[in-house]
């Protein structure tokens, strides 16, 4: 742990942090999810809790507990989590989303179960576009909030891992962006992660590899 958490340097600041995948519905029984297990945005949320902030966790479906002194707001979806992001943003300071959002749902959604009687052998899925619930919340900023975005790549090449990172922050409008390699043991579902941080402008502002909780710390070393 970084030894700015004994410092109590968040206190009082009011954090919004979203964790976990979504699920996108597709009847009654199934739904079209991800990999993400919600533990880095879990660590985060518990980090700038111990750092003295006041933390809301936007959580989708999350493998992990949550301490109960932790405001929590469950969801499932994309669109209600949307919903509850574009809410609680109008008090928060800072935004962080951690969350795995789905970028596409099923464009209907079932009442009842998809029998396989009456599909046949092949079920083809028609998916419409998620709204991107980062660029929207950048967009709308207030004054004053800082917002921290993920990016999840799969990207190996560390050069072309630096250019996707930079152009996906220049679309999304956000402060920060911490890039993220997911894949091949890591990223998603592990213990440790190993995380590139760019500002705006597309420059390195901080690496950071270790336990979630660590890299969590890093990552609120840039609100300050
Ligand atoms: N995100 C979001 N709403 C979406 C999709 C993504 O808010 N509908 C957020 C994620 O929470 C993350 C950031 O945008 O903070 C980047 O997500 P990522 O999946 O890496 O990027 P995309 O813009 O979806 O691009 P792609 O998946 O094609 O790489
Ligand atoms: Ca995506």
């Amino acid at each position: 742990e970084s030894a700015a958490s004994a410092l109590h340097d968040l206190t009082g600041r009011r954090v919004l942090i979203s964790a976990g995948g979504t699920r996108e519905p597709l009847d009654p029984v199934r739904f079209l999810g991800n990999r993400s297990s919600g533990k880095q945005g879990v660590a985060l949320a518990q980090a700038a809790l111990a750092r003295g902030a006041h933390v809301t966790l936007v959580a989708a479906n999350l493998e992990v507990p949550v301490p109960t002194s932790i405001t929590t707001v469950m969801v499932s979806s994309a669109l209600e989590m949307h919903e509850a992001m574009a809410l609680a943003a109008e008090s928060a300071e800072v935004i962080i989303m951690a969350a795995a959002v789905a970028d596409y749902r099923p464009k209907t959604v079932q009442l009842g179960k998809i029998k396989k009687e009456d599909v046949g052998n092949t079920l083809t899925l028609e998916l419409v576009k998620n709204p991107d619930i980062l660029a929207s919340l950048s967009a709308a900023r207030r004054r004053g909030q800082l917002i921290i975005g993920f990016a999840a790549e799969t990207e190996t090449d560390a050069d072309r891992l630096l250019t996707l990172g930079r152009a996906k922050i220049s679309r999304k409008g956000c402060d920060y962006l911490v890039i993220n390699r997911v894949g091949q043991g890591a990223g998603f579902g592990t213990e440790r992660n190993t995380v590139t941080v760019l500002d705006r402008h597309g420059v390195i502002v901080n690496e950071a590899s270790g336990s979630k909780v660590s890299v969590a710390n890093c990552i609120l070393d840039l609100i300050g």
